[in-house]
C-alpha cells in the first residue's frame, strides 16, 4: 500500500483529498499546525472512511522537525496544502507569509531531495493569472505579477519546484485552483473559516443562517453580464479527485515533463449575482445582500479551460454549481446545530 503525507491534511481542501486518497486504498499520513482547522476533523475523516490517518501536528516553519518526522516515515509521494491563504492578510504581514508558505516548501523539497522521493502534488493557485487576457483561461496563459502576497507565494512556490525537478530529479505537479466551494456528500466535513469569511460562500451561508446581517457584493461595475465579478466556482470533492488523478500519473510515471501544472476549475464562469440566484434555489430562502463598492485587488473574471486537465489527468467534475451550493448550505445548517 502506498503511504502519502498529505500535509495541510486538516484543511478544507486537504480534507476532503485525505477522504478521496483513504478510499482509493492509499494509507495517509498528515502533518498539519491547526493553525486554521481543528483536531475535531481528524475523527470526522475516520468517521467516513472507517480509518483514522496517522497524524503529527508540526509546524513546517521548524526545519529540525521536518527532518525529525522525515527520519521517521517513509513515504511514496506527497502533496502539499500547507499554507497561509488569505489574499488580505497576506499584504498586511508579507514575511509571514513568505516565512510559511515559501520556508516550509523548501525544507520538504530538501527531504524530498535527501532521500529520494520523487512524487510531488502541490496546491498552486490561478492567482497565478491575475486578470488573464483571454479568457477562458488555459495553461498558456501568461503568468503575471500576483496582486497579492498569497498570490506571489504561489508563483514563486511554482518556480522553486520547477528549478528542484531539473536539479535533483523529482516528478512533480501543480494544480492551480480556481474556487473551490462546498462539502462532503456526509457533511462532516466542510470549509471552517475562523472569523469574519472572507470568501463568498461562507459568507453567503453564514449570511442565509443568520450569523451576518447581508452579504455584500463587491461591486457591480465589473464589464459582466450582470456587473459582478465572475469566478469558477468548483466543488471540493471534484478537486479533491483531480489530486488523485494527478498523483496516480506520477506513480504511474506517465506525466511528459518533470514539472507539470494544470488548471483545475469547472470550465464555467459564474458571477457573484448568479452564485446567489443558484444559492436561494439550492436552499429555497431568499438571501439579504447590497451591493458596495469593489474589493481592492479583485479581478473582473477568471474561469477556467479545462481541456488539457481532463485530458492529461483523465479527470472531469462531476458536480454542479447548485449541488456544491447545496452541500455548502447543509454544512452550514450542521455547524449551527
Ligand atoms: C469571489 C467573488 C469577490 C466575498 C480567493 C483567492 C484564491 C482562493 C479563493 C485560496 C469575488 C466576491 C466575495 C464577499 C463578494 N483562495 N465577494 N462578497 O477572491 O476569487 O479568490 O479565494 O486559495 O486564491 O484569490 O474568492 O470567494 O474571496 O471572491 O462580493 O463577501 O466574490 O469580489 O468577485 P477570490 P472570493
Amino acid at each position: 500500500m502506498k503511504k502519502i503525507l498529505v500535509t495541510g491534511g486538516l484543511g478544507f481542501i486537504g480534507s476532503h483529498t485525505v477522504v478521496e486518497l483513504q478510499e482509493k486504498g492509499f494509507e495517509v499520513v498528515i502533518i498539519d499546525d491547526l493553525s486554521n482547522t481543528t483536531l475535531s476533523v481528524l475523527d470526522n475523516i475516520a468517521d467516513i472512511t472507517g480509518t483514522k490517518p496517522e497524524f503529527h501536528q508540526i509546524d513546517l516553519r521548524i526545519k529540525s522537525d521536518v527532518n525529525n518526522f522525515f527520519k521517521n516515515n517513509k513515504v511514496d509521494g506527497i502533496i502539499h496544502f500547507a499554507a497561509f491563504k488569505a489574499v488580505g492578510e497576506s499584504v498586511q504581514n508579507p514575511l509571514d507569509y513568505y516565512e510559511n508558505n515559501i520556508g516550509s516548501l523548501v525544507y520538504i523539497l530538501q527531504e524530498m531531495r535527501d532521500r529520494n522521493i520523487d512524487n510531488f502534488i502541490f496546491s498552486s493557485s490561478c492567482t497565478v493569472y491575475g486578470q488573464a487576457d483571454e479568457l477562458p483561461i488555459t495553461e498558456n496563459a501568461p503568468v503575471k505579477k500576483a496582486e497579492s502576497t498569497y498570490g506571489n507565494t504561489k508563483q514563486i512556490g511554482e518556480e522553486i519546484i520547477q528549478e528542484t525537478c531539473k536539479a535533483h530529479g523529482i516528478n512533480a505537479i501543480a494544480l492551480r485552483y480556481f474556487n473551490p466551494i462546498g462539502a462532503h456528500e456526509s457533511i462532516k466535513i466542510g470549509e471552517l473559516p475562523i472569523g469574519v469569511p472572507q470568501n463568498l460562500i461562507p459568507y453567503v451561508t453564514q449570511t442565509a443562517a443568520g450569523i451576518r446581517k447581508e452579504l455584500s457584493v463587491f461591486g457591480d461595475d465589473y464589464n459582466t453580464t450582470d456587473g459582478t465579478a465572475v469566478r469558477d466556482y468548483i466543488h471540493v470533492v471534484d478537486l479533491a479527485k483531480a489530486h488523485i488523478a494527478a498523483l496516480q500519473r506520477l506513480l504511474e510515471k506517465i506525466n511528459k515533463e518533470k514539472f507539470e501544472y494544470f488548471n483545475v476549475g469547472t470550465g464555467t464562469g459564474s458571477s457573484v449575482l448568479e452564485v446567489i440566484k443558484a444559492f436561494e434555489k439550492a436552499a429555497k430562502k431568499s438571501l439579504n445582500y447590497k451591493i458596495v463598492g469593489r474589493r481592492e485587488g479583485d479581478i473582473t473574471a477568471a474561469y477556467a479551460d479545462t481541456t488539457i486537465a481532463n485530458k492529461e489527468l483523465n479527470w472531469q467534475t462531476e458536480k454542479s454549481l447548485e449541488e456544491a451550493l447545496a452541500s455548502a448550505w447543509k454544512w452550514q445548517q450542521q455547524q449551527n446545530k
